[in-house]
C-alpha cells in the first residue's frame, strides 16, 4: 500500500480535471454510476444537485471521454457573460422572451460548432449545404476565429443585424433563400427569430451518428456586482431557452442516428428560484438528481462509500476487493456519541461531520493527510479517529464547511448577510439544540441586533419561520421530531428528492445545528448572555 502522503487525491473542485495533465487523474478516480447512464438519456436535460455533489465532474467526465458515443462540451458562465447580458438588457431593453431567444442562438451556435470540431477530419458537413451555409457564416462574422466561448457566442445575437445578413447571403447562395433581405439594427428581435430559424433548419439537415451534448455550467455563482433580479432574469431565459430547445426543437428532428441535447448544471435551490411551469413534472421526467444518500447501516453498499474507496484503491499498484484499501487506511470501528465503539465501520465517521456529499468525504481525507505530512507522522503509520477531532483538523474543516455555505448564499444574499448570519449562533447562546419557542426568542434578539445598530435587515429574516426555512435549506440546522420510538431527525439534503425538490422544515418542534458547524462556530459550550 502506498504510504500516506504519497496519495494523489485530486481537487476539491472537478473544473481543474478538464486540462490534459488531470484528464487522465478523473478517469482513475472517477466511480462511474448509474448517473452516467442517466445522462445518455435524451429526456434528461437537467442536473440537479447540491454543491459538491459532482455536477461538474459528471460534465467533465462526459467531456474528456467520448462515452457511450456521445461527444460532449462543457461552457461556463462567469461574472463578463452576465455583465454583456445585463448591459443587452438595459440597451436593447429586452424581455424575458428575448432573452430566452438570445440564450437558444448561443446555446445553438455552441453545438454547431462542436459537431463541427469533432466531424472536421471528416468534413461530413461540406454535404450538408444548409449547415455549411452556417457554419460559412459563422467564420464570416467572426473572421474565421471565432472561439467556442459564450462570451464570444453572444456577439453573433447582439450584433443581429450584422450576423442576419451574413446569413440571409450564404442561404440565398445555395438556393434555399430567394430575396437578399435588409435586417435594421432597431428590429433586434425580428432579427434574432431569424437567425434562430436558420439555425434550426441546418441542425436539422444533418444527418448524424453520433451524439453531442453541451454541458452549461457556472450559474450559480453570482458576481457581486450584478443585482439578485437581473441575475434571476438571465438564468431565467437559459432554463426556458434548454427547456424549450430541447423538448420542442431537439426531440422532433427526424431521420438523424445521433442527439442533440444541451444540459444545464444546478442547483436545487436555484432550479426552485427559476420557477418553471410544471415543475413537479419537469423534475420527474427532465431531470437527473444527484443523490449520495445513504444510511449508517447500509453504508458499505453505498455509491458514496464506493467513492471514498476507489479513490484510495486507484492508488495501488495491485487491484483490490471493495473496502480493503478503506480498511487498511482507516483501520478502526466508528463511535458513537458517548465515545463507545460501535459495530460499524470508520467511514460513518467521516459520514457524520458531512452532508454525506462527494465533496465533505474528498476534502476530510484531504485534510488529515495535510495534517499527517505537517506532523511528519512516520510512514507506517494510518489515520485513526482521534485525527478526527483534533483542533488542526477542526479548524481546517470548518473553514471549509462555512465556506461552502457562504457560496451557498452567495447566489442570493451579500456576503455582509452571511457575515450576520454567522451572528445569529450567538444569539442561541452556545446551544447546539433548541426548541421552536427558543428560537423564537433567539430571533428576537438577533433582530433587536440590526433594530438598535440602525441596519437594515438581511433578506432572509422577514419572519421568524422564513429565517427557520432557510436555516434549514442551507443544511446548518435539521428538525428533530420525537416518536414513539427513536427520534425523526429532519435534514434539507436528506428529505429533497424528485417529487419534494423544496422541502420544508417542520415549526413547533426541536432543532439541531449540524456536527460540523457546531464545531466550527465552537457551540455546545455555554456563552455569555449577549446584552
Ligand atoms: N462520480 C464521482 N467519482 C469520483 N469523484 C467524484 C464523483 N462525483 C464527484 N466527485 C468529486 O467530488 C468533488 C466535487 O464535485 P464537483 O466539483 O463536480 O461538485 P459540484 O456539484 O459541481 O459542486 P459546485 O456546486 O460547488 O460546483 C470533486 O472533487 C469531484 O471530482
Ligand atoms: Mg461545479
Amino acid at each position: 500500500m502506498q504510504p500516506i502522503s504519497e496519495l494523489n487525491l485530486g481537487f476539491r473542485d472537478a473544473e481543474s480535471y478538464k486540462t490534459k495533465d488531470n484528464k487522465e487523474l478523473l478517469n482513475r478516480l472517477f466511480l462511474r454510476n448509474h448517473t452516467l447512464d442517466d445522462l445518455t438519456d435524451v429526456n434528461k436535460y437537467f442536473m440537479i444537485g447540491e454543491k459538491g455533489t459532482g455536477k461538474t465532474a459528471y460534465a467533465v467526465f462526459c467531456s474528456n471521454n467520448n462515452y457511450q458515443n456521445t461527444h460532449s462540451t462543457i461552457k461556463y458562465i462567469r461574472e463578463t457573460e452576465y455583465k454583456k447580458f445585463v448591459e443587452m438588457k438595459t440597451s436593447k431593453h429586452l424581455t424575458l422572451t428575448d432573452y430566452t431567444n438570445v440564450w437558444k442562438v448561443i446555446l445553438m451556435l455552441l453545438l454547431s460548432e462542436l459537431i463541427t470540431e469533432k466531424e472536421l477530419k471528416h468534413p461530413f458537413w461540406q454535404r450538408f449545404s444548409k449547415f455549411k451555409a452556417l457554419k460559412d457564416s459563422v467564420d464570416e462574422f467572426y473572421y474565421n476565429a471565432f472561439s467556442p466561448e459564450i462570451l464570444s457566442a453572444i456577439n453573433f445575437a447582439e450584433e443581429s443585424s450584422i450576423s442576419a445578413s451574413i446569413l440571409n447571403k450564404n442561404f440565398q447562395l445555395i438556393g434555399s433563400e430567394k430575396n437578399k433581405l435588409e435586417f435594421s439594427e432597431t428590429r433586434f428581435q425580428v432579427n434574432l427569430l431569424y437567425i434562430q430559424k436558420h439555425f434550426e433548419d441546418a441542425l436539422s439537415s444533418l444527418s448524424l451518428k453520433e451524439n453531442y451534448t453541451l454541458f452549461i455550467d457556472g450559474i450559480d455563482v453570482r458576481p457581486y456586482d450584478i443585482k439578485f433580479d437581473d441575475y434571476l432574469d438571465c438564468v431565467k431565459g437559459l432554463g426556458n431557452a434548454i427547456w424549450s430547445l430541447n423538448s420542442d426543437y431537439f426531440g422532433n428532428i427526424k431521420g438523424s442516428k445521433g442527439r442533440l441535447k444541451v444540459v444545464l448544471l444546478i442547483r436545487p435551490d436555484i432550479f426552485n428560484s427559476i420557477g418553471f411551469q410544471n415543475q413537479n413534472s419537469k423534475v420527474r421526467d427532465n431531470s437527473i438528481i444527484l443523490d449520495w444518500t445513504t444510511y449508517y447501516n447500509g453504508h458499505r453498499q453505498s455509491d458514496i462509500f464506493h467513492l471514498a474507496d476507489k479513490l484510495l484503491s486507484t492508488q495501488q499498484d495491485n487491484s483490490l476487493d471493495v473496502g480493503m484499501a478503506w480498511d487498511y487506511y482507516f483501520p478502526f470501528n466508528t463511535r458513537n456519541v458517548e465515545y463507545k465503539s460501535t459495530g460499524l465501520t470508520s467511514f460513518v465517521s467521516l459520514l457524520r461531520l458531512s452532508l454525506g456529499r462527494p465533496r465533505d468525504i474528498l476534502v476530510i481525507i484531504s485534510i488529515l493527510r495535510e495534517n499527517f505530512i505537517e506532523n511528519e507522522q512516520k510512514t507506517d503509520e494510518r489515520f485513526q479517529e482521534k485525527d478526527l477531532t483534533t483542533a488542526q483538523f477542526t479548524r481546517k474543516y470548518s473553514d471549509y464547511f462555512l465556506g461552502e455555505i457562504k457560496d451557498h448564499l452567495s447566489f442570493y444574499y451579500p456576503s455582509s448577510d452571511y457575515e450576520y448570519f454567522i451572528k445569529f449562533f450567538q444569539y442561541l447562546e452556545g446551544n447546539s439544540r433548541f426548541t421552536y419557542d427558543e428560537f423564537i426568542i433567539s430571533y428576537s434578539n438577533f433582530l433587536n441586533f440590526f433594530k438598535s445598530n440602525n441596519i437594515d435587515f438581511p433578506g432572509y429574516c422577514d419572519s421568524p419561520d422564513q429565517f427557520l426555512q432557510f436555516l434549514y435549506e442551507a443544511n446548518v440546522i435539521g428538525y428533530v421530531v420525537d416518536t414513539e420510538g427513536k427520534p425523526y431527525f429532519g435534514w434539507c439534503y436528506r428529505e429533497r428528492s424528485p417529487s419534494n425538490i423544496s422541502p420544508k422544515v417542520k415549526t413547533g418542534v426541536r432543532y439541531d445545528v449540524h456536527y460540523a458547524i457546531k464545531k466550527a462556530l465552537d457551540l455546545g459550550k455555554k456563552f455569555k448572555k449577549i446584552r
